[in-house]
């Protein structure tokens, strides 16, 4: 019997454009918006076989096992699409912190989607891939794809095909994206359990879903520009407003940690001092900071001295989800 096995590489995006709250009519429908840079630089290495003899899916993560979780929905749905009826043994690594804000799960659902779907024969388009990715979780649509990349809200009818589409390729913009790392556990409340409460309880939730789609526009109008200065702000201020409403929930949820508000400053500092430098934050306390190839060695040695700061990786924008030789 052929083997139903396959590797895949993929990264995880930043979000220039945040996607945080998703509609009430859909399966995981984003009820903004967003617009993301893959990065290079880190990077999630899964390895899918579907197996005789398993009585489950199992999944082990950087060689620890884990409770297969979320990885169910992806695997079901391929072996709906191929008609395999074995379960499947998962291996997956990352290079950089877990599920504390680095958007590791767009990096592993968009590698799992392509190695379980490859290990089964299917040849899915980018599209179905993205699509059937982001029923999982939104922001992993984005990691299918490389370079600069939009996910539309949709509408309920796309609920089983919207999908992340490319707006430019990598070498499109000079930007580097140097992350300050300010914590290595995992964060306390994860993207899904924080969004489902702050539209549960943020009275800032409608003014944060008034506010995006305008900064989306304007976030894409400077990616295809080419323009740093003109999508810097743009990207800063979604990721504020995004954590003020979840601030305003209640009770107030804060991903910030003091290394965080540590780099915001030096962030503030180095744009005084001027150099190229926005920042943005995920759910979680590290900082990524926008800038330039030229300013990046500068942005890098200052971001690492911000108390707080545990290391800084250095990123730019890379591919998106890629077959690979088995490790
Ligand atoms: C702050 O995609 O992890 O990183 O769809 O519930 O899995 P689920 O959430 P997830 O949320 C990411 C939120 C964010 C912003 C972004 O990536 O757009």
């Amino acid at each position: 019997m052929t083997q139903l096995r396959a590797t895949a590489v993929a990264h995880p995006n930043i979000a220039l454009a945040k996607y945080w709250g998703k509609r009430p009519d859909g399966h995981n429908l984003p009820a903004v918006p967003s617009l993301s840079v893959t990065l290079a630089g880190m990077a999630t290495t899964t390895t899918v076989s579907f197996e005789e003899g398993l009585g489950a899916d199992h999944l082990s993560l950087n060689d620890k096992p884990v409770a297969p979780g979320r990885i169910g929905t992806i695997l079901g749905e391929v072996r709906r699409l191929s008609g395999i009826a074995l379960y499947a043994r998962v291996e997956s690594r990352n290079d950089f912190p877990t599920a504390s804000g680095l958007a590791s799960s767009a990096s592993a659902f968009a590698a799992l989607a392509l190695a379980a779907s490859h290990a089964a024969g299917l040849g899915l388009s980018t599209a179905a891939l993205s699509s059937l990715a982001r029923r999982t979780s939104v922001s992993s649509a984005r990691s299918v794809l490389g370079g600069f990349v939009e996910l539309r809200v949709g509408s309920p009818a796309e609920e089983f095909t919207l999908a992340a589409e490319v707006v430019a390729p990598p070498e499109h913009m000079d930007l580097r994206v140097i992350v300050g790392v300010t914590a290595e556990g995992p964060k306390e409340v994860g993207s899904s359990d924080g969004m489902r409460h702050t539209v549960a309880t943020s009275p800032y939730f409608e003014a944060w879903t008034a506010l995006a789609p305008g900064l989306f526009a304007e976030i894409r109008a400077a990616v295809l520009a080419g323009d740093l200065a003109a999508l810097g702000p743009a990207a800063e201020q979604s990721a504020l407003a995004m954590h003020a409403s979840a601030i305003a929930a209640r009770p107030g949820l804060i991903y910030w940690s003091g290394g965080t508000l540590e780099a915001l400053a030096a962030v503030r500092r180095m744009r005084e001092g001027g150099l190229a430098a926005w920042a943005t934050i995920d759910a979680g306390p590290h900082v990524k900071v926008l800038t330039t190839s030229a300013d990046a060695a500068e942005v890098t040695r200052r971001l690492a001295k911000a108390p707080g700061v545990l290391r800084t990786i250095h990123t730019a924008p890379g591919e998106g989800a890629r077959i690979v030789e088995a490790p």
